[in-house]
């Protein structure tokens, strides 16, 4: 028996029901955005061929809207699920690959993750990032902020956040000072920076949750290999979202987010006794001025849950 899948006439599926595609195109005519529409139009065509490609069954469909749902009902002020499907799937990296400015003299980006708190202390060259004593290695980081040409960005704002050596980061785990293991600093006249901190650790994404249950289904590990957040601003220049890695890391190969770029994996040195990474960083000029600094996703004073 041949069985006829979603279409009276036997017709391959990719042609199934073209007429309601064009149909639900069409009626965007009167859209009050011309990019809206053509981002829309793009969304439904592929939208509309997942469905056909994939044959969706009645059931899938409902289990995806399930899946869905409980993904926004999982945000609140400290969690960002869906920042967390879109890292998974490699939207995140994506977005940023076809947005970012490349070039010589221009750091590579990464994602932001949605662990970033907004603006912090501002501490002096060299202080340390740390609110209470790890028992973890010191790092000590520097380095240098330049524009494309090498020359240095004075004033920059250069903010830094990373977890505890319990894998968590501060707005998730309540016996963490708040703020502590992220701060801002500014660079001086010769856009060099420096501060203080620990090695970090590796890591896995929250888990428990939709994104989490999709990772596990889809035969994945939630690990991000050890690193350090930074986000470079300065005015005239491109928003820097970036972290740096550390060579050896398990995981760097694997990253659940798929982060890691060659370029931001660091190897550190000992200087009497203490682990330093020199790191220059080059901004890209802004040229279409308006703010790309990301949102805050993690409110600053939120109570804080385990995860
Ligand atoms: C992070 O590095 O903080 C992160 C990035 C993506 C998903 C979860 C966490
Ligand atoms: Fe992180």
């Amino acid at each position: 028996m041949t069985v006829v899948i979603g279409n009276q006439k036997g017709a391959p599926t990719e042609e199934v029901f073209p007429e309601l595609t064009r149909d639900v195109i069409d009626r965007m005519s009167n859209a009050k955005s011309a990019r809206l529409q053509e981002v829309m139009e793009v969304v439904i065509r592929h939208l509309h061929a997942i469905v056909r490609e994939s044959k969706i069954t009645q059931g899938e469909w409902w289990q995806a809207i399930d899946f869905l749902t409980r993904a926004g009902q999982m945000c609140s002020e400290s969690r960002q699920e869906l920042i967390l499907l879109s890292d998974i799937l490699g939207i995140s990296m994506l977005v940023d690959a076809v947005d970012h400015v490349a070039g010589p003299g221009i750091s590579d980006s990464t994602v932001l993750g949605p662990f970033y708190a907004g603006h912090q202390r501002e501490l002096a060259q060299g202080d340390s990032i740390l609110l209470r004593e790890e028992a973890s290695a010191p790092l000590v980081m520097s380095g240098r902020v330049a524009d494309p040409e090498g020359q240095p960005v004075a004033d920059a704002l250069i903010e830094v956040w990373q977890t505890a050596p319990n894998q968590l980061y501060d707005v998730q785990d309540r016996d963490q000072p708040q703020g502590h293991l992220r701060a801002s600093f500014r660079t001086d006249m010769a856009g060099t920076y420096r501060f203080r901190t620990i090695m970090p650790v590796s890591y896995p994404i929250p888990d428990d949750g939709p994104a989490g249950q999709l990772l596990a289904a889809m035969g994945r590990h939630p690990f991000r290999p050890a690193h350090i957040h930074f986000m470079i601003s300065a005015p005239g220049y491109r928003t820097l979202v970036t972290h740096l890695f550390f060579e050896g890391d398990e995981f760097l190969e694997s990253d659940a987010v798929f982060g890691v770029k060659p370029s931001l994996v660091v190897r550190p040195e000992l200087q009497d006794g203490t682990s330093t990474v020199e790191y220059n960083f080059g901004l890209a000029r802004e040229f279409n001025p308006g703010s790309n600094r990301p949102p805050s996703f993690v409110a600053a004073n939120n109570k804080k849950s385990r995860r």
